[in-house]
């Protein structure tokens, strides 16, 4: 595995892997739910880049930049077991020469629920995707469906700006108990671990209701108080048509559920699709 430091490292790996490249980007702290976007690149590409930057652009100061967990040898270990074929690392000073005053403004697909949540996230978000893809130029890029908008916000800039690259989606991966796996996940405590799973067990019964046809408003409202019951505090849930992350009243095709809840200090995000109506 190549690992780059430096643009010229870069530059040099990405010529001796030639062409057909996919590039992973990531804050590190690597888990299978990353290592899952791995898989499904291998099997697309010939060859398979990372990138590991924890990009401060993207985090407000309430969530809290120092805290980001970073544990470089073991991200390296991880890429290196799974087949990846180069990482690149760069600095805060190679990906933000002259500081960050250049940005990306994102459009509407950034507004509303986590952009509400955490503003300026996305313009930092699309900023450092947009760099990231200039600087490796692969043929293809996978981001996680478990960040759902992001990956509506980081397809509408590939689009907008023509970056010449094709951009995939790939499932989320889950503990065996449902539970969405994130880096911060490890934060929680033992009796919230627990609890955690409760989040997607909701989604799937909501998503079963609303594909049955039950009346959304309803469903959404007693979702959120049975979270609340089991000590979440919901942030938002939500049914949204899939790419343009409108929320809607009615079920129809690519309609999706949208959610984010605190349990103690950790936020949790999940999302799933909805059939259309049985
Ligand atoms: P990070 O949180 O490290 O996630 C890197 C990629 O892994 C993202 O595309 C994310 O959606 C995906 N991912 C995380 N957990 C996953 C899971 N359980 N199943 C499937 N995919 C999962 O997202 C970011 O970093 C950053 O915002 C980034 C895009 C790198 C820009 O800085």
């Amino acid at each position: 595995m190549y690992v780059a430091r430096t643009l010229d490292e870069l530059v040099a790996a990405v010529a001796a892997l030639g062409p057909d490249l996919a590039l992973i980007p990531t804050m590190g702290a690597l888990h299978l739910g990353h290592l899952s976007l791995l898989s499904a690149a291998g099997r697309e590409s010939r060859h398979v880049a990372a990138s590991i930057f924890v990009n401060p652009t993207q985090f407000n100061q309430g969530d809290d930049l120092a805290r980001y967990p970073r544990d470089e040898d073991s991200d390296l270990a991880l890429l290196r077991d799974a087949g990846c074929d180069l990482a690149w690392l760069p600095s805060v000073e190679i990906m933000y020469p002259g500081g960050d005053e250049i940005r990306i403004v994102p459009g509407s697909a950034a507004l509303g629920w986590e952009g509400d949540a955490r503003p300026g996230h996305f313009s930092g978000v699309a900023t450092v995707v947009a760099k990231l893809l200039n600087q490796v130029r692969p043929a293809c890029a996978f981001f996680g469906e478990k960040d759902w908008q992001q990956l509506q916000v980081i397809r509408s800039i590939v689009e907008a700006l023509f970056i010449p690259v094709r951009i995939e989606g790939v499932a989320t991966k889950r503990e065996a108990d449902g539970l969405a796996m994130s880096s911060r996940n490890r934060f929680l405590t033992p009796l919230e671990r627990q609890r955690a799973p409760a989040l997607h067990r909701c989604l799937r019964r909501l998503a079963r209701a609303i594909a049955d046809g039950d009346e959304v408003d309803v469903c959404l409202a007693t979702a959120r108080e049975d979270l609340r019951l089991q000590g979440f505090s919901v942030e938002y849930l939500a049914l949204v048509a899939a790419s343009s992350l409108q929320a809607i009243a009615e079920n129809r095709p690519g309609a999706r559920l949208l959610a984010a809840a605190r349990l103690g200090s950790v936020r949790l995000l999940d999302n799933l699709a909805v059939s259309p109506l049985r």
